[in-house]
């Protein structure tokens, strides 16, 4: 007799079927807010050995499960992984974030590598593996990049910075160099995803986390139109992949993102206007979102009416319900559970 696969009800609302109560998981699920993660992480060495070291990027990937019982997990790994597969010099410095070594002129651009080492990324496929195999089966796995804009202002910058003008600068001032750094990113995040979705990942997600400050030229070049290549180079090969894409910041610009990019849903912040995105973005594909962090922080009736103003803004439709960004180190355990039996005690 063979066994029907399990139904996950994640992958359901990114199939176009909405699901009475929304299926829910959080951005950085698996971070320095648990006090589990924080004791591996402690004994890792670098962010990076613990990225690269598949058993304990496998078990930091399935701790959020453990606790919360989340309807998807996303594997442990960063979107920086690929410029160093790239054989630039990644490091993450604690309590600074990402330090890289800039990538800031057309010559320096002209030495980059076309293609990325992926046995570099191996370790991540085999995390992706034990994830896959560990994991209820009711449970998403998603695998991620970056959006080749967002990895190419850490690029060029060398590091975050507060509107990431250095890369905005460039694309101004040398296009061309800065088109050909965006098609390296194309290419290999393309590979990246691959291998990911081969390794056992359900769902894809692209992270465009600088995408919102972009003039709308620019958004349509650097943002849009690569997202859009890599979401046809990936179905190229894999058909039926199921691709969620955050362009943040984006806001009256997520129809134009949903229709070029045909990406099967889109993650939304917490600014996006709710009738805008009901009628001219849920109506075409799944809306995941958008609970405020900052209101996951504080907890109490102001968690209980922002829980409530999403769940009733967009849980009519197909709705994945998640965070507007990543959840933030300080945030209590408590405040998760309590958003967590909200979402799950709706009636829809
Ligand atoms: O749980 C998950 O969501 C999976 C893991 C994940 C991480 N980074 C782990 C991480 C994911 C999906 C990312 C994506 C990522 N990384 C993005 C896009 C999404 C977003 O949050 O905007 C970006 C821009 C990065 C680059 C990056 N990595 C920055 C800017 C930083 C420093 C900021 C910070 O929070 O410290 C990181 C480090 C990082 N990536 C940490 C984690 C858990 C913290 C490092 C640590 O624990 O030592």
């Amino acid at each position: 007799m063979s066994q029907q696969p399990a139904v996950k009800p994640f992958l359901e609302v990114l199939s176009g079927r909405r699901q009475s109560v929304p299926p829910v998981w959080m951005m950085r699920q698996a971070g320095r807010y648990l006090p589990e993660y924080r004791e591996l992480r402690a004994t890792a060495g670098s962010f990076l050995d613990l990225c690269f070291n598949p058993e304990w990027a496998a078990e930091v990937t399935l701790q959020p499960i453990r606790r919360f019982g989340f309807d998807a997990a996303i594997i442990f790994s960063d979107i920086l992984v690929v410029p160093h597969a790239l054989g630039r010099v990644v490091r993450f410095e604690a309590g600074e974030g990402p330090r890289l070594d800039p990538l800031d002129t057309p010559e320096a651009i002209k030495t980059l590598a076309r293609a990325a080492d992926f046995t570099k990324l191996e370790p991540v496929y085999e995390a992706l593996r034990r994830v896959r195999a560990a994991l209820d089966p009711k449970v998403t796995l998603i695998g991620f990049c970056g959006a080749p804009w967002t990895v190419a202002t850490y690029m060029v910058a060398g590091r975050g910075t507060p509107d990431q003008a250095p890369a905005r600068l460039l694309a101004y001032r040398e296009p061309d160099a800065f088109a050909r750094l965006i098609d390296v990113l194309v290419e290999n995040s393309i590979q990246y995803l691959l291998g990911q979705l081969a390794a056992g990942a359900d769902a894809l997600q692209i992270f465009d986390t600088w995408a919102g400050v972009l003039p709308p030229r620019e958004f349509a070049r650097w943002s849009v139109e690569p997202t859009r290549r890599i979401v046809e180079g990936v179905r190229a090969k894999v058909p039926d992949a199921k691709i969620i894409g955050f362009p943040r910041g984006a806001g009256a610009q997520l129809p134009a993102y949903v229709e070029a990019t045909a990406v099967d849903g889109v993650s939304i912040d917490w600014t996006a206007e709710p009738s805008l995105i009901r009628e001219r973005v849920q109506n075409r594909v799944a809306v995941q979102g958008n609970l405020d962090p900052l209101a996951l922080i504080a907890g109490g009736a102001a968690l209980d009416r922002a829980v409530d103003d999403a769940l009733a803004s967009y849980a009519g439709g197909r709705y994945i319900f998640n965070l507007g960004h990543g959840i933030q180190p300080e945030t209590p355990i408590a405040h998760v559970e309590q958003m967590l039996a909200r979402v799950r005690g709706h009636k829809g």
